[in-house]
C-alpha cells in the first residue's frame, strides 16, 4: 500500500526560487511513490496575518497555480484549501481539550517567532495554537510522512505526542476490552497463547522482538482468515502495544537533504527581504536581479582574484551547475580569469531554462481561472471523504457519537 504524504504551505507571496528547490521540488518527486495530500494552508497564514486578509485572498490561487507550474499533478495529489474542510477545525478544538498548555509554550517556533515579527502583535491565542492547528492538518488524513524544512520539526514532534496521548485516552473506548476479545477468538488457540506471550514481555520490557514477533502474527492472521478487518488488525495492534486501538496515526517527518539557495544579497531568499527571484518572474527580471547579486566582497576589481566559498552565486552554482561549470567557476574566480559578469551568466541561463515548462503550465492556467478552480475542487472533495471518516472515529472515541 502506498503511503500517505502530507504537506501544507501557507499562502503569503507568490512564491520563490528557494520554496521550488526547498519545498516544492520534493514534493513533485513524492507524487511518484506515495498517496499526496498537499494544501493551502491559509488558516495559518491567518495566524501571523490576521490584519492583512488581502495578501492571502490574493495568493490562495496564484500559489495553487505555482505548484502545478512546478510540476504537481492533480491526477497524482490531492491539492486543496484548508479552510473550506471545516473539520480540521473540528479536530483542532476537540484536541485541544486535552492539550497540555506546556506543550504549546515549549514549542521553539513560538518564541523565536515572537521576538522575529516584532511588528506584529503575536500575542494570541490563534498564534499559540498553531503547532495544534498543524497537528490536526496531519492526524485527520492519518498521514505516515510529513516533508518539511527542519524548522518544523517540533510541530511534527508534538503532533507525535499529541496523537499518543489522543489514543491513550481514547483508544480503549467503545468496549475495546470486547471487541478484542471477539478478535482474538479467531485466532487459533495457539496463536492465542502465543500473541498473550508476546504482549506480555512487550509490556514489561518493551522488548522489540516481541513486538516483532507479535506483529507479525496479527499480520498473517489478517491474510490468511477470511473476513478479517482493518480494524480488526487496528485492535489487536492497539492492545499488543498496550495503548489502546490506534485511532489517531503517529506520523514522521521527512526532511530531504536540499542545497540551500540564498537570496540575492546572501541572506536567506525571501519575498519581504526583497532579495527573492520568483518562480514566475519574467526572463529579463532573472537576468537583472541575477546580474545585480552580491559576490565575494574582496573581488572590488576585475583584476582582483575570489573565493567562491564567500560568493552567494557559488551556491546557485551548486544548485543549478555540472561540475565543468563549476571547475570553471572555482579556476576563473580564483585566479581573476573571469569577471562575476561572466559567472553569473550560466546561472542566468540555467533558472531561465528550468522556469520554461512552469512558464508554459502557469500561462494554461492562468487563462482559464476555472480550471484551476476546478483542480481544487476535485481535491477538496478527495480530502474531504478522508477527513470525515477520520472525525467520525474521533467523535466515536470521545463519546460524541449520538
Ligand atoms: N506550518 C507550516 C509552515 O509554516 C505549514 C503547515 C501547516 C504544514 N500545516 C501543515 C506543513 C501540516 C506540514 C503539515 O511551513
Ligand atoms: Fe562570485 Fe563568480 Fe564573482 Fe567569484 S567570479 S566572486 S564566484 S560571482
Amino acid at each position: 500500500m502506498r503511503s500517505r504524504v502530507l504537506s501544507g504551505m501557507r499562502p503569503t507571496g507568490a512564491l520563490h526560487l528557494g520554496h521550488y528547490h526547498g519545498a516544492l521540488k520534493n514534493w513533485v518527486r513524492l507524487q511518484e511513490q506515495h498517496d499526496c495530500f498537499y494544501f493551502v494552508a491559509d488558516w495559518h497564514a491567518l495566524t501571523t496575518h490576521y490584519e492583512e486578509r488581502e495578501v492571502i485572498e490574493k495568493n490562495v490561487y496564484e500559489m495553487v497555480i505555482d505548484w502545478i507550474a512546478a510540476g504537481l499533478d492533480p491526477d497524482k495529489s490531492t491539492i486543496f484549501i484548508q479552510s473550506r474542510l471545516p473539520e480540521h477545525a473540528e479536530l483542532f478544538t476537540l484536541l485541544a481539550m486535552g492539550t497540555p498548555l506546556g506543550w504549546l509554550e515549549r514549542v521553539p517556533t513560538y518564541k523565536d517567532q515572537i521576538d522575529k515579527l516584532k511588528d506584529r502583535d503575536l500575542a494570541t491565542y490563534g498564534f499559540l495554537g498553531y503547532p495544534l492547528l498543524q497537528a490536526a492538518d496531519i492526524l485527520i488524513y492519518k498521514a505516515t510522512y510529513v516533508p518539511v524544512g527542519e524548522d518544523q520539526s517540533s510541530h511534527v514532534e508534538l503532533t507525535r505526542e499529541v496523537a499518543r496521548r489522543f489514543n491513550h485516552l481514547y483508544g480503549r473506548m467503545g468496549g475495546f476490552e470486547a471487541r478484542v476479545a471477539a478478535a482474538l477468538a479467531r485466532l487459533p488457540k495457539d496463536d492465542q497463547r502465543y500473541y498473550d506471550r508476546q504482549r506480555k514481555a512487550f509490556g514489561e520490557t518493551g522488548s522489540a522482538e516481541a513486538w516483532g514477533k507479535g506483529e507479525a502474527l496479527v499480520r498473517r492472521a489478517a491474510a490468511a482468515i477470511e473476513g478479517w478487518t482493518d480494524d480488526q488488525t487496528e485492535l489487536l495492534l492497539g492492545h499488543l502495544r498496550g495503548s489502546g486501538k490506534a485511532i489517531l496515526v503517529e506520523p514522521q517527518a521527512l526532511h530531504t537533504e536540499v542545497l540551500r539557495l540564498p537570496g540575492l544579497d546572501g541572506t536567506k531568499m525571501s519575498k519581504s527581504y526583497g532579495n527573492a527571484v520568483l518562480m514566475r518572474d519574467e526572463p529579463a527580471e532573472v537576468s537583472r536581479k541575477i546580474k545585480g547579486m552580491t559576490t565575494d566582497p574582496a573581488r572590488v576589481r576585475r583584476t582582483d582574484p575570489g573565493n567562491p566559498e564567500k560568493c552567494p552565486v557559488w551556491d546557485f552554482h551548486k544548485v543549478y551547475s555540472d561540475d565543468t561549470t563549476k571547475n570553471w567557476v572555482i579556476e576563473g574566480c580564483t585566479s581573476a580569469g573571469i569577471g562575476c559578469l561572466d559567472c553569473k551568466q550560466p546561472v542566468i541561463d540555467a533558472i531561465l531554462r528550468e522556469q520554461q515548462p512552469w512558464r508554459e503550465r502557469a500561462a494554461e492556467l492562468t487563462a482559464d481561472p476555472k480550471k484551476v478552480h476546478w483542480i481544487v475542487e476535485m481535491g477538496t472533495e478527495r480530502a474531504r471523504t478522508v477527513a470525515r471518516q477520520t472525525m467520525k472515529d474521533v467523535r466515536d472515541a470521545m463519546g460524541l457519537g449520538y
